[in-house]
């Protein structure tokens, strides 16, 4: 019964989260310290603000994380910690705390790429093979890749602005929908999925962005321009201050909805054509796993099963606590890593410890 049991830390963002998962994939202990709160107040991550709140929380949520799961830290077959991409005072807290722990306990330390942690984590739930073609659509990712192996990824198309999420959140806080009664908590994106049940989406028309673009590359700084500029102008036919909530609020978050589910699922169904002409995926069974927070979104989704049923794919989804940041998907990374015989790296003193 001797495991492998790997400790797994993120603070690339603005969660600071932890969770020891076991060779197996069995999650023995997580926990998270989510600083959305803040953030909304200011409306956005002030760096070093988010800095500062992973530095107050991470020895509590490693803690936290290896005390459920019974596991102490000599047990521990490495440390895996998320190294890039991300916001750099961030990542910092992270990779600062893990060398400590890896120096102090002379444990094997794995540098984790957070988009390789996100795109590996459906094998934690689900038996996929490589390949398999992964989306990443949330606040901070927007990619199409490849995946042909634990860290052999194709990269078919990524943003060339900003990412969905983002533009979401910020159409949203343009329509001031933290003001609004029943989305005062929620993220900008899901108080846009929240309103559009209450709108329709063909009071506006707004088009979706790169239609003649003969690659998989997404853009949404340009939508939101025009979003930005149809707001303006509704806000002077309404004749409301900024900072009120239209009457067409609901209609704008249907139509912008709507927009950006049409892009998403274009480029994709472009990423799957490619592969399959290509041979890249299996001609029978290709599946394409969707993540990150923008995936939650069941409009979204659905427009990606109009693509995957056309194409004779399956779509995955993990469970939403999988698909945001998180460190259990982060520790599975090294789980997945170790059993390639990948990556392992040194300590501070620039020792290289080989895993057994
Ligand atoms: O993966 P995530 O928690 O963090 C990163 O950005 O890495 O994703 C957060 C993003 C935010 O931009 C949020 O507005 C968006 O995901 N989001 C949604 C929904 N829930 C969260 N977007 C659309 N529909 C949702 N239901
Ligand atoms: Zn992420």
């Amino acid at each position: 019964f001797l495991h492998k049991l790997v400790l797994g830390i993120e603070t690339s963002c603005d969660d600071t989260a932890a969770a020891v998962v076991d060779e197996t994939g069995n999650v023995l202990g997580e926990a998270i310290h989510s600083q959305t709160e803040v953030h909304l107040k200011t409306g956005g991550i002030i760096p070093p603000v988010a800095q500062q709140l992973h530095r107050e929380n991470i020895q509590r949520i490693v803690q936290e994380a290896l005390s459920a799961s019974k596991v102490s830290p000599s047990e521990l077959s490495a440390v895996a910690t998320t190294v890039k991409p991300g916001l750099a005072l961030s990542l910092g807290v992270g990779l600062f705390f893990s060398l400590q722990l890896v120096d102090q306990f002379k444990k094997p330390f794995i540098p984790i790429h957070h988009m390789e942690a996100h795109a590996l984590t459906i094998r934690l739930t689900n038996k996929v093979e490589f390949p398999f073609l992964v989306l990443l659509i949330s606040g901070g990712h927007c990619l199409l890749a490849l995946v042909r192996g634990v860290s052999d990824f194709l990269l078919l198309g990524k943003s060339l602005d900003i990412a969905p999420g983002d533009m979401l959140d910020k159409v949203a806080r343009r329509l001031s929908l933290i003001k609004h009664p029943e989305c005062s908590t929620m993220s900008g994106g899901k108080a846009i999925e929240h309103l559009s049940k209450q709108g329709n989406k063909l009071h506006f028309d707004f088009k979706p962005p790169m239609q003649r673009a003969k690659n998989c590359d997404f853009s949404f700084s340009g939508l939101q321009h025009v979003i930005d500029k149809t707001i303006m102008q509704k806000e002077k036919e309404e004749g409301i201050e900024k900072g009120q909530i239209l009457s067409s609020a609901a209609d704008i978050a249907a139509a912008v909805q709507h927009t950006v589910a049409c892009h998403i699922a274009k480029r994709t169904h472009r990423a799957i054509l490619f592969c399959k002409q290509r041979d890249l995926l299996c001609q029978s069974n290709a599946v394409l796993v969707v993540s990150g927070g923008v995936a939650s979104n069941l409009y979204i989704r659905k427009a990606l099963e109009v693509v995957t049923n056309a194409t004779q794919c399956t779509l995955l989804c993990p469970p939403p606590r999988l698909c945001t940041d998180n460190g259990i998907m982060i520790a599975w990374n090294g789980v997945e890593r170790l059993h390639a015989g990948l990556g392992i790296l040194y300590n501070t003193e620039g020792i290289r410890y080989e895993p057994k």
